[in-house]
């Protein structure tokens, strides 16, 4: 099965048979694979008590000018070129898209991108054949019946008509994220209430925060217990995820379904192909595989700069485009950044115990790595302090907040944003793409595989949110109205700070959010001066 973007669509398998030269010929696998693909062929069918046939066959795979790629095209050229040569039957295969890669011995191995492929064949009204440790992950699309396949002999002994093969029990997608267990937890980090709050904060307007503090402060520990505070996935989120994870091969075989927010951690000295996405065929990133999670980037002014600049169009946009010479793809990536860096190259500047060593200059040096526009796409600056060792070795000291209180504000004040920030429209609204042309899947003898083609579809894409922080410039000022009061405190902060005009938007929205926490319908006074804070670690970064 070969991968473009995240969907599949239908590749027909045919075969033509003739007395001549013993050979079988595949049209329409780029070399490489093809080659693999026909050693692995030969064998598993030998493998399996079956016979290799002495005959030329010819096995196309179609439409030629459609980009295959992956092993999972083994089975279907598989059990085409059987029919074929009249071992196998083709009848019963007709109703299936199938994908397979095939071992030495004839059993399956998982491929990629069979979520797509369940939503194709749903689209076709057919069902699925597909290696039994992907089974899970096609059940979850409703109304597609689901054919685990161990091994190339049983499945040719079913197409016989011979055996039975069990279909997949289908999955509730709602049964399957209501048991989804939560592995860290708030409750287990000591003190730091002033970070904590701050990340509920950013958790309920989806802001992007970084953390700026010395090592051990506790920053990864906070990151990677955001996820567990924000709202539920909702099917459509799930699904959406889960998509991109099929495409990437990272589904969890025994769930088949991404169920909890991603949460993605890339190195700083991960590739841009990695991170952003791309590849000659191109796959999502780690950007895509944090689509409605967290994205941890920790150690920022580490990660190169051409890599940061990458980040701000996804960031702005939710999505990302890959450009090669003849495609371009957009994968989704509207995930909640978090950042994290020392306050300077040796890590201890303003830490009460240790001594920095850094000059002035190298600190200057080493926070402007982070450009002015990058910063700007993040709403919160929250300064992490180390913890005292006193406190954090006291045993017996009384639990924190769990996550489940947290999330639950932040559900209540996500609902209040849900209801009131209503889309503003603008007066032109771009049109949605045409759908890929799609081949029909009946026609011939022989049988089908999925491939991949470009984009999520709209619906499958959740809406952008309709989060404090996603808000326009025009509906902050609908939305985020200050009173006079506010307006001058936040006059005056700005002067004080120095900050950039965009500044003053972010600063709006954080303290909307702030009033949303309070369920306060207007802003005051102290939302605002909370909000400030969270950028007052700004006015330093910026050096
Ligand atoms: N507030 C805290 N409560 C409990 N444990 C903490 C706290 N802060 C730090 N730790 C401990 O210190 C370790 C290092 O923290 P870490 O999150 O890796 O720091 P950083 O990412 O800032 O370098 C954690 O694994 C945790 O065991
Ligand atoms: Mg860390």
């Amino acid at each position: 099965m070969s991968i473009v973007g995240l969907d599949a669509f239908e590749v027909e398998v045919e075969t033509d048979i003739r007395p001549g030269l013993a050979k079988v010929i595949i049209v329409g696998l780029p070399d490489a694979a093809l080659k693999e693909s026909e050693a692995r062929i030969e064998s598993a069918v030998k493998n399996s008590d079956l016979e290799w046939p002495m005959q030329r066959i010819v096995v196309n795979l179609a439409p030629a000018d459609l980009r295959k790629e992956g092993p999972g095209f083994d089975l279907p050229v598989a059990l085409a070129m059987l029919s074929a040569h009249g071992q196998c039957d083709h009848t019963r295969l007709a109703g299936y898209l199938i994908a397979g890669e095939l071992s030495l011995d004839g059993s399956l191995r998982p491929v990629h991108g069979v979520l797509p492929m369940a939503l194709k064949a749903r689209e076709l009204g057919l069902g699925v054949i597909v290696p039994a440790q992907n089974a899970a992950e096609a059940a979850v699309v409703s109304g597609v019946t689901v054919i685990p396949a161990r091994h190339l002999g049983e499945l040719v002994s079913w197409a016989r008509g011979y055996t039975e093969l069990a279909p997949q029990p289908p999955r509730r997608i709602a049964d399957l994220l209501e048991n989804t267990p939560q592995d860290s937890d708030f409750a287990d980090v000591r003190g730091q209430e002033h970070a904590k709050r701050a990340l509920e904060v950013a958790a309920a307007g989806g802001h992007n925060l970084l953390m700026v503090g010395p090592p051990g402060s506790g920053k990864t520990m906070l990151a990677k217990r955001v996820p567990g505070i924000l709202p539920d996935l909702s099917e459509e989120e799930a699904l959406s995820v889960t998509r991109i994870y099929s495409v990437a091969g990272l589904v969890d075989a025994d769930v088949g379904l991404v169920t909890s927010r991603p949460f993605r951690a890339p190195h700083h000295t991960a590739s841009i192909p990695g991170v952003i996405g791309g590849g000659t065929i191109p796959r999502p990133g780690e950007i895509s595989l944090a689509h409605c999670g967290v994205l941890f980037l920790d150690e920022m002014p580490e990660m190169p700069r051409t890599l940061l600049e990458t980040l701000r169009q996804p960031l702005e946009d939710g999505e990302v485009t890959i450009s090669r010479a003849n495609l371009s793809l957009t994968f989704p990536s509207r995930f909640m950044l978090v950042g994290a860096m020392n306050p300077c190259p040796c890590g201890y500047y303003s830490d009460p115990k240790h001594k920095c060593t850094c000059s002035m200059g190298q600190i200057l040096s080493y926070r402007q790595r982070l450009s002015g526009p990058l910063l700007d796409r993040i709403d919160m600056t929250l300064e992490v302090a180390r913890l005292p060792v006193e406190k954090l070795a006291v045993d017996d000291a009384p639990a924190g907040e769990s996550s489940a209180a947290i999330k639950a504000r932040v559900m209540a004040a996500r609902k209040r944003q849900r209801e009131r920030n209503q889309p503003i429209p603008r007066s032109a609204v771009a049109a949605p793409s045409p759908a890929p042309d799609s081949s029909d899947a009946s026609a011939t003898p022989g049988l089908v595989a999925p491939v991949g083609q470009a984009s999520l579809p709209a619906n499958l894409s959740p809406s952008p949110g309709v989060t404090n922080a996603a808000l326009t410039s025009r509906q902050v000022r609908a939305y985020c109205k200050l009173d006079p009061a506010c307006q001058a405190l936040l006059t005056r902060a700005i002067e004080r700070l120095g900050l950039s005009a965009r500044a003053y938007e972010r600063i709006r929205k954080v303290a909307r959010t702030i009033a949303d926490l309070d369920g306060s319908d207007d802003i005051q006074v102290p939302h605002l001066a909370e909000a400030i804070q969270y950028r007052s670690g700004e006015e330093r970064l910026r050096g």
